[in-house]
């Protein structure tokens, strides 16, 4: 039986009482039941965009990662192309909706919020979890409230038919959705009829051949991290629900007081590398928004959360420890990146000393997603210096205000 209970704690966050309470008992009851072992990686990641960016952000996903274009699955009203790397790291199943009229759950989610609304079909839905017993794990959730899709809503939502899917989360908007399949298995997606789309197979291949070209194609790993901003109330919550939903256990928390902000870790219960199923990190300000004048301090991940509504802020991708020309291989591929014109939010940062070193893309314009990339040197574990942190949130929080402050310039007057 998993212990999720027994990892050692990391950080310097303090925890309500609340917290620390319901975090032991919920961990150990999922334990008991069977609900841990029942529950295994992260399989898929779930993207949609907008009419007519699909293509083009597979070309960038293509550059920027190890993802391979596979398939496409074409339903009534969506493309949803299948990106893998390979059967031990989750796939990439990238959403376009066909027409700009359509209307549903997920785009409501986006057009309450000033700049979520500008791009009203793009936003990261959520993951797929591989399960051993659906019907278990189904039955299990319910009877902790989990409010899942109908069969007839998965369907008409044109997401695959094989998925339990539970609704949006009211913290972090995010879906959970799980997915039987014993190991030996490949994924399987039901869902329209594939085929393999030839304008997306030459943005692919071309894609790839540029990354050999700037010998980066065998320094970018797997996804390390997925990163989820929230509002500041919801920080415990968010956390409890997740290891809910999950076979995950809680890492610890880290006070990034510079930014008024923490940063929250979770990991998979099961595989220690983060490469079989990335970490999944909360950030959440420290206070909430309309007390901050009070103290002077700064909010630049609840301006995020209101700007665009909670949901997942960026995707982490690993470097492969090395050097490339006498640079670290981390420097070599975001100058080999940034040369083909893609921004970066700031230098990297971090050293061989603190044990590892970042950066953080500019957003996509397809999916609004930021692409961190992250080399750690030697044997260091963690998932960030605190100077990195504040660097990095500073960094998304400018181009946030010039985002916002553009949006405003673009409103309706009156
Ligand atoms: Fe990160």
């Amino acid at each position: 039986m998993a212990l999720s209970n027994s990892f050692p704690r990391q950080g310097d966050k303090q925890n309500s009482g609340f917290f620390e309470e319901y975090l032991e008992r919920l961990l150990q009851e999922r334990d008991s039941i069977g609900l841990t072992d029942m529950i295994d990686q992260i399989e898929a990641l779930m993207i949609t965009v907008d009419p007519g960016q699909s293509i083009r952000y597979i070309g960038e996903l293509a550059l920027m990662t190890p993802y391979q274009y596979l398939v496409t699955l074409e339903s009534k009203s969506h493309w949803t192309h299948v990106l893998r790397i390979d059967m031990h790291s989750p796939d990439l199943l990238i959403r376009e909706v066909k027409d700009k009229r359509t209307r549903g759950i997920f785009r409501s989610l986006n057009e309450v919020y000033p700049i979520g609304a500008r791009k009203p079909n793009s936003r990261y839905m959520g993951e797929v979890l591989r399960v051993l017993d659906m019907h278990g794990v189904v039955e299990c959730q319910q009877q902790r409230q989990f409010r899942f899709f109908s069969q007839d809503d998965v369907r008409k939502l044109e997401l695959p038919g094989n998925l339990a899917i539970v609704k949006p989360s009211p913290y972090t908007h995010n879906i959970v959705c799980y997915m039987e399949r014993p190991p030996e298995q490949l994924r399987i997606y039901a869902l329209g009829n594939s085929s393999i789309n030839p304008e997306v197979q030459d943005v692919y291949l071309a894609a790839k051949e540029l990354q050999k070209k700037l010998r980066i194609h065998d320094l970018i790993l797997p996804i390390d991290h997925l990163a989820t901003r929230i509002y500041s109330q919801n920080r415990e919550v968010a956390i409890l629900e997740w290891l809910s939903l999950s076979s995950y256990y809680y890492w610890g928390s880290y006070n990034i007081s510079d930014q008024n902000s923490s940063t929250n870790v979770t990991k998979s219960v099961h595989h220690n590398s983060e490469m079989y199923s990335p970490a999944k990190v909360f950030t959440a300000n420290n206070t909430p928004y309309f007390v901050n004048h009070l103290d002077g301090l700064p909010s630049p991940t609840e301006t995020f959360a209101r700007n665009y509504g909670p949901r997942l802020h960026h995707i982490a991708m690993a470097v492969r420890d090395g050097e490339t020309d006498g640079r670290e291989n981390i420097e070599h591929v975001v100058s080999q990146i940034a040369a083909q014109g893609r921004g970066f939010l700031l230098d990297v940062i971090g050293s061989r000393d603190q044990g590892l070193k970042q950066i953080f893309s500019s957003a996509s314009e397809h999916s609004s997603l930021i692409i961190e990339y992250v080399q750690r040197f030697g044997d260091f574990q963690g998932f960030f210096t605190k100077e990195n942190v504040a660097g990095l949130t500073h960094a998304a929080g400018v181009e946030e205000e010039l985002l916002e402050l553009q949006a405003q310039s673009q409103a309706e007057p009156g």
